[in-house]
């Protein structure tokens, strides 16, 4: 990979780079341009064309193309990776360590996707009832639609197929895209189609949703599978669409869903993005915080909005960024709706945010009753559990003091409390970590990559470790992309016996040391019942 980088880093000039999004003048050797970051009066941005670098003096960022292209774009170093190789006319594939075949076959994906999405274009413009759905029902004009890309599926079940393949697309291309289902026939039939679409707006996936919501035969929303494009936990909806106006206006706004974002956009608040479907992620942070560290989660105030803020706060705190609530939401249910009522009032809730910390303390003040000991106990736990999770010493003071002044008790006293329960879970989280002292094996995780994504049966219950999808994905893609049916058949039988091994070996590891443990305390029974169950074990 450092090879890729370098032979881009040969081909392409920094001061062509960054010309692309800065007027740059000749100044010496060097070049100088007007901070993209700051507000500054005279240029403070520098180019060096001999050192292959660039510095802004006025946000004290600085470094080479990949990290201008990371910055400006707001996109990872793989992205900026990707989109200067096509610059630069470097085959990526070349350099991916013999893994021209999952380029090759993303790059199919990436053309079937988009190839898809135009046709759900068309059969939007053919239908009038989803039409008057559309933009009458959702009061989407013409605009939004296109900068959305929204179109429909049709109900026939091979509509979509018939017109890819008759564009040269295979029926493993379709599926790799995630557009079949397990009968080979369309996935997604007379569904109002959405594009997922990545940083830089290739459609990596859709979401569909159903016309009626009488209909409760089948999901509101449906959505494209994991793929190789599309990760649920990693996307972010909305993002290309939004990422200019976050970067000017600096803070972003977390809506709940596809919708929402949609119809903020409409109404002018274009820093709306959501992780529809899903809890906030950390992977999902750090995205955004790539391009502001403003963040303001528009949730609903009910328990699943507190849920999902308490969530939230813990991952913030850890990559520095500073969370905020939004929830005027005027007896609306959601964003869009508010916005039907009224756009302006949507875009009035956005300015008035109050700090994630505080406003989940206002929630627990609802909740608790403090006058009673029970809910002053369940008060101050919570208060304790969630100010526990700032990693700013500055702040975790500040809230501190707020919520001893409201229990009436002295700020040490508070400090000094002591949570059982988190003393309890961390025993249970030990007890787990012990259980599992090793982490997965190899052959797990192969076989769980397997399972994931090689769309072959696995005895699922030989995989219990919490795997990292991601990772799971990268292990697939380098060992199995393009493996036939039969080998990836035998690779399974074979892992599975060997994953079958490991775990006795671990469990017979962990017994004896259970036994070495109970008979070290004297007790009696413990060792005989553990005895029995070693025997079970070393018979299988
Ligand atoms: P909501 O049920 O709040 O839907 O789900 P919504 O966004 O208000 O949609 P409309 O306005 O009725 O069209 C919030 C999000 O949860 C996911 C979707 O991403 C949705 O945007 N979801 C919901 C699903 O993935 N599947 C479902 O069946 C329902
Ligand atoms: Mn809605």
């Amino acid at each position: 990979m450092n090879d890729a980088k370098e032979e881009i880093r040969a081909r392409l000039a920094v001061e062509d780079v960054v010309g692309q999004y800065i007027e740059l003048k000749k100044a010496g050797r060097n070049f100088k341009g007007h901070s993209p970051w700051g507000t500054d009066k005279t240029p403070s941005f520098m180019v060096s064309p001999d050192k292959g670098i660039w510095h802004d003096f006025s946000s004290n960022k600085g470094g080479d193309i990949f990290s201008f292209v990371m910055e400006i774009e707001g996109i990872d170093f793989r992205e900026a990776l990707e989109k200067l190789a096509v610059q630069a006319g470097v085959e990526l594939a070349k350099y991916d360590g013999g893994d021209e075949r999952v380029a090759a076959r993303k790059k199919r994906m990436r053309e079937c996707l988009e190839l898809a999405a135009k046709y759900f274009q068309v059969c939007l413009t053919q239908n009038k009832p989803v039409m008057e759905y559309v933009f009458y029902k959702r009061n989407l004009n013409r605009g939004t639609v296109e900068k959305f890309k929204i179109g429909y599926a049709p109900m026939e079940g091979r509509a979509l197929r018939a017109f890819l393949e008759k564009r040269g697309f295979s029926e493993r291309e379709m599926k790799d895209a995630g557009l079949l289902n397990q009968y080979g026939g369309d996935l997604f039939k007379g569904r109002v189609m959405i594009p997922l679409m990545d940083t830089v707006g290739a459609v990596v996936g859709f979401t569909g949703r159903i016309l009626s919501d009488k209909d409760k035969n089948s999901p509101k929303y449906l959505n494209t599978p994991e793929t190789l494009l599309y990760n649920k936990g990693r996307h972010v909806f909305g993002l290309s669409q939004a990422k200019e106006a976050i970067r000017k206006s600096d803070f972003v706004v977390v809506v709940e869903g596809n919708m929402d974002v949609i119809s903020s956009h409409q109404a002018g608040v274009c820093e709306a993005v959501a992780t529809a479907g899903t809890a906030m992620t950390e992977m999902h942070v750090k995205a955004l915080s790539r391009l502001s560290s403003d963040i303001r989660l528009a949730y609903d105030g009910d328990e699943a909005g507190v849920a999902a803020a308490e969530r939230a706060i813990g991952i913030a705190s850890r990559m520095g960024v500073y969370l905020s609530v939004i929830d005027n939401y005027d007896g609306c249910k959601d964003a869009d709706e508010l916005i039907q009522k009224g756009v302006e009032l949507w875009q009035k809730a956005v300015k008035g945010y109050v700090p994630a910390v505080e406003w989940l303390l206002g929630k627990y003040e609802d909740k608790y009753d403090l006058k009673t000991e029970k809910g002053f106990k369940e008060y101050s736990d919570t208060a304790k559990r969630l100010i526990g999770q700032l990693e700013d010493a500055t702040l975790r003071e500040k809230y501190e003091r707020m919520v001893s002044e409201k229990l009436g008790v002295s700020l040490e006293s508070f400090r000094s409390k002591e949570l059982k329960e988190t003393g309890r879970r961390l025993k249970k989280a030990a007890a787990v970590a012990k259980d599992d002292n090793s982490g997965p094996s190899k052959a797990e995780k192969s076989l769980a990559a397997l399972a994931k994504f090689g769309g072959t049966e696995v005895d699922k219950e030989l995989i219990y470790s919490k795997l990292n999808e991601n990772e799971l994905s990268l292990i697939y893609e380098h060992r199995y992309a393009g493996w036939g049916e039969e080998a990836k058949r035998k690779e399974i039988d074979e892992l599975t016996q060997r994953v079958k091994e490991e775990k006795r070996q671990k469990q017979k590891e962990n017994l004896s040391a259970a036994i070495a443990e109970a008979e070290k305390a004297g007790e009696e029974g413990r060792v005989e019942e553990l005895l029995k169950e070693l025997k079970v074990i070393l018979q299988e």
